[in-house]
């Protein structure tokens, strides 16, 4: 799974059904355009998104380095988020361009990469880091997971979700001993992050139609403690946080299938 892309690439002159067909499904996503906004940065940007971009870049650096930690990380990105403005920064991405292709025809999210100017990507290009846009209908899902070897930050950049995150405490034979640390609604402008150390869990339905997050995600990330599962090729673990808390709160959510996942929380 090391240095393997979050999500294959695939060839855009398919058919949809096609393009389906062949898709990493235990992602749980369809990739619908990659790489598709390059001309995007050759227009003047202004100074708030060149920071966020820079932002972006840099504290992904920082924790390959191990100057930060993935807390550091979620940390930094999430202060990042918080002061870019939403709109501002969809338009310089292009993101009504970039996902003109999503059908909303599946419960599952439809993705697309936007790019970062290279100027400010450096050297380093994209290598086993990604910035994605994840678009879902109304009561679309992204399937409950956890995530080995990895830290994300979803911001929503349209729409609305209900988001339910957990701690993941530890593994267990089959299952993964979690506690709740969000349940509620995450707006525009809103972000959520996720390491091994805290939000490990994400699952995210949307309220309304169109609804977006931009996804910056770092994978390859060495292990903050020695985890006792294995993740599928996307870095993913399916599990159901739904079943009966125990008496001090935390949850033992089975492990899932991607077809049971699918089946339960997307069916
Ligand atoms: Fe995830």
């Amino acid at each position: 799974m090391a240095g393997r892309l979050y999500y294959p690439r695939m060839d855009q002159s398919k058919p949809a059904v096609d393009r389906r067909a062949l898709l990493g499904i235990a992602s749980g996503t369809l990739l619908v355009a990659a790489l598709a906004g390059r001309q995007l940065w050759a227009r003047e940007r202004p100074d708030v998104i060149k920071a966020w971009a820079k932002g972006v870049v840099a504290a992904k650096d920082e924790l390959r380095a191990g100057t930060i930690d993935v807390l550091g990380w979620q940390a930094a990105i999430e202060r990042l988020n918080a002061t870019v403005p939403v709109n501002e920064l969809a338009a310089y991405l292009d993101l009504d361009r970039l996902t003109a292709g999503f059908a909303y025809d599946s419960p599952l999210a439809e993705t697309a990469d936007p790019l970062l100017p290279a100027d400010i990507i450096g050297a380093a290009g994209m290598k086993r880091w990604f910035v994605r846009v994840f678009g879902l209908r109304k009561g679309g899902v992204v399937i409950p997971h956890v995530h080995n070897n990895m830290v994300s930050a979803h911001l929503v950049v349209d729409g609305r979700f209900h988001a339910r995150t957990h701690d993941r405490l530890r593994d267990l034979d089959n299952a993964v001993l979690l506690r709740p640390t969000r349940d509620g609604t995450l707006r525009k402008g809103e972000t959520i992050t996720m390491s091994d150390r805290h939000h490990n869990q994400h699952w995210l339905i949307a309220e309304t139609e169109r609804a977006m997050t931009l996804d910056v995600g770092i994978v390859a990330v060495p292990a903050s403690w020695e985890y006792g599962l294995k993740a599928n090729d996307y870095n993913m673990i399916y599990v159901d946080p739904t079943v009966a808390q125990e008496r001090d709160g935390s949850i033992a959510a089975p492990i899932l299938s991607w077809e049971a996942a699918q089946a339960k929380f997307a069916g």
